[in-house]
Order: C-alpha cells, then sequence, then structure tokens
C-alpha cells in the first residue's frame, strides 16, 4: 500500500490554514501548506475579536483547502483522510474548520480525524526531523505555554506550565501598550534589536519558586509603569521604545531558559536515554528566545530541534501530521466529532489557570 496522503485544517485562532502531507509517522513530506492570516482584520481592536475570526474563517476555508489541494497538484480523490483541529481554541473559528471537514468527508467519502490544536504543535519535531519518542518539548504560542514530555502521538505528561498568560501573549500586549503592529511577537524582537536590555530593569517572575511553572502576567504590568515613566506626555521617544522592548524580553529569555534548565533536569529523571529538547508555536520563532534554548539544550547534553519559522506559527502541515499518526493508528472520528475550546493534552495533571487569547489554559 502506498504511504497515506492527508489534508489537514487548522482554524482555531487567526490563522486558516489548509495542507497536504503524505507518509508514515516519522517520515511524512508535506506536499503544500497554505496560511491564510487575519492580521489586518483584528488590527483595529488591537488583539483578536473572536466573531471577526470565525466569520472570515467560514469564508476563507474552502478556499484555502482548494489552494492547498491544487499546489499539490491532487484532487479529492487523491486524500485518505481528513485531519481537522477538533479544539482548544475559540469556539467559532473551531466550528468553522470542523464543518468544512465534515461536509469533505462526506461529500467525498473520507474518513475523518480530529486533531487536538497542542498535539498538532507538539509533533511537529517528528513532522520536520523524525524525531523518535521520547522528547522533551517546550511549546510557546499565544495561547499556551509548557513543557511537556512527549512519549507517543496521543501520550504527554506536562511538567509545568504558565500559571497566567501565555508569553505570546505578553509579547502581543507589550506591542499594543507601545504602539506597535500587532502579531506583538515580530514587531517587538524587530524593536529589541536597537535596543539596550540593561537600561530597565524587568522582574523575573517565579524564578525564586522551585518546578518548572511559569509566570509572565507582572512582566506587562512591570512594562506599563516602566513606560509611564519615561513617557513625556503622550510621546514616546524612539530610543525608549526600543529600550523597553530589549529589557523585556531580555526578561522573557531568562525565565524561559531557567525554567527549561529545570525542566531538562526533571526530564532526564524520566527520560536518561533519549536527550533531546525541542520548540513549537509562535514564540519559538523568536531569534533570542532560539538561541538562548540552544545553549540551555548545549549546557545539558541535550540535542536541540526547533521547527523552521513558517512551522512554529499556526499551519494546517502540523495538523495533518497530527492526523496521520492517529489515522495509521487506525484511529478515526465520525460525524459525532465536537469542537472543543478546552482540551488539555495531559489528562491527568491538574488544570492551570489563566484567560489566554484562546480563552482558558488547557
Ligand atoms: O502558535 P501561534 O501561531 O498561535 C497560537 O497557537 O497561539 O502563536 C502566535 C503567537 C503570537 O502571540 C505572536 O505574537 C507570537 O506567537 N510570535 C512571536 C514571534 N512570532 C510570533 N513571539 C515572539 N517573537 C516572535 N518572533
Ligand atoms: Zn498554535
Amino acid at each position: 500500500m502506498t504511504a497515506p496522503v492527508i489534508l489537514g485544517i487548522e482554524s482555531s485562532c487567526d490563522d486558516t490554514a489548509a495542507a497536504v502531507i503524505r507518509g508514515t509517522p516519522g517520515a511524512a513530506e508535506i506536499l503544500s501548506s497554505v496560511v491564510s492570516g487575519q492580521a489586518e482584520l483584528h488590527a483595529p481592536f488591537g488583539g483578536v475579536v473572536p466573531e471577526i475570526a470565525a466569520r472570515a474563517h467560514a469564508e476563507k476555508i474552502d478556499l484555502c483547502v482548494a489552494e492547498a489541494l491544487s499546489e499539490a497538484g491532487l484532487t479529492l480523490r487523491d486524500i485518505d483522510a481528513v485531519a481537522v483541529t477538533a479544539g482548544p481554541g475559540l469556539i467559532g473559528g473551531v466550528l468553522s474548520g470542523v464543518m468544512c471537514a465534515k461536509g469533505i468527508a462526506i461529500g467525498a467519502g473520507l474518513p475523518l480525524v480530529g486533531v487536538n490544536h497542542l498535539a498538532g504543535h507538539a509533533l511537529t519535531p517528528r513532522l520536520t526531523d523524525g524525531a523518535a519518542f521520547p522528547y522533551l518539548m517546550l511549546l510557546v504560542s499565544g495561547g499556551h505555554c509548557q513543557f511537556l514530555v512527549v512519549e507517543g502521538p496521543d501520550n504527554f505528561r506536562r511538567l509545568g506550565g504558565t500559571i497566567d498568560d501565555a508569553p505570546g501573549e505578553a509579547f502581543d500586549k507589550t506591542a499594543r501598550l507601545l504602539a506597535l503592529p500587532q502579531p506583538g511577537g515580530p514587531s517587538v524582537e524587530a524593536e529589541a534589536r536597537r535596543g539596550d536590555p540593561k537600561r530597565f530593569a524587568f522582574p523575573r517572575p517565579l524564578l525564586d519558586r522551585p518546578g518548572c511553572d511559569l509566570s509572565f502576567s507582572g512582566l506587562k504590568t512591570a512594562l506599563l509603569r516602566t513606560r509611564d515613566s519615561v513617557m513625556e506626555g503622550h510621546r514616546l521617544k524612539r530610543q525608549d521604545r526600543a529600550d523597553l522592548c530589549a529589557g523585556f524580553q531580555a526578561a522573557v529569555v531568562d525565565v524561559l531558559a531557567e525554567k527549561t534548565r529545570r525542566a531538562i533536569a526533571e526530564y532526564l529523571e524520566l527520560e536518561p536515554e533519549m536527550p533531546l529538547i525541542a520548540v513549537a508555536g509562535g514564540v519559538a520563532a523568536n531569534q533570542a528566545i532560539r538561541a538562548a534554548l540552544e545553549t540551555v539544550a548545549a549546557d545539558n547534553g541535550l540535542a536541540f530541534l526547533a521547527p523552521p519559522l513558517s512551522l512554529c506559527t499556526d499551519n494546517g502541515a502540523m495538523i495533518a501530521y497530527a492526523g496521520l499518526e492517529r489515522f495509521s493508528g487506525g484511529e478515526v472520528d465520525d460525524m459525532t466529532l465536537k469542537a472543543r475550546p478546552r482540551w488539555p493534552l495531559d489528562q491527568q495533571s491538574p488544570a492551570l489557570l489563566g484567560g489566554g487569547k484562546k480563552g482558558a489554559k488547557a
């Protein structure tokens, strides 16, 4: 039998995406990947507006699917299964994707595979590098931040995570407070390159507490207070803005690096034979964060994997891949598949609280 071809659909936040992949678990290739962002729709509101996002997904999703098929040079007849993000995320967006996937599955007579968005991120190192289980994963995005031991396609153990905001959210809020464009991560990172990270002293939350839980909400308050202390009337000088960004980013880097050091120590106790850490999620696109994590990994004798930038942020290929893992294991869903706003990867660990841009943390 030839390797299965999977169509993947993603619409859980503010990117509408579809992709086609072909292969087997640990050995898949991306045939096409189409992402349609919504940044300009949400820009006037300074953050993602769920109703606007849901409507834009519903309008764009079938176009993204058609484009992904055409880029791959395939039709629905060549597809073996349809994978779709069934949660966690903004419910209107997730529903758009699930309804679209159900329509395709019924219309083309294809198996339907519901996928956890976070599993999509967490399994990305298997798509990009064929990483073997287990490995340590730092998932850092706009809605999530957690350390996971990835033991199998549906087997995740959380070692720690944010108790309030996700780092991507903190970058987005920082950009809003400094009148920089959304999404905040890339614009704050660009400003930080011109700034002095030592000029302002930002806190390093939770470093005084043991374990690898993280917190980022205090950083935002500190940024606001420091910004107000240097503003003249309503004006913020160019250099002040750059220094604020550099100071903020340096604090995030320090916190992530130290907590990663601790997560690695816990991981090596569990899995001394598999020294690998991978990062995923939109914040993993940040070069300063990547560099710091790479150093921590090397200091502790771990190999380090970071996906290419286009596979760090939300995309359909990771959903198609997570779907391939389930499909290859004989797991499919039926028309009762539900869209789930909350869906923690590790069902055993207690829920982490906090309202992210995608709602309560999973
Ligand atoms: O994984 P993702 O595309 O969506 C979620 O699942 O949340 O992550 C989006 C988040 C946004 O908050 C964005 O500001 C952040 O990732 N991000 C970055 C960078 N690029 C994107 N944060 C820091 N530095 C970056 N270069
Ligand atoms: Zn994501």
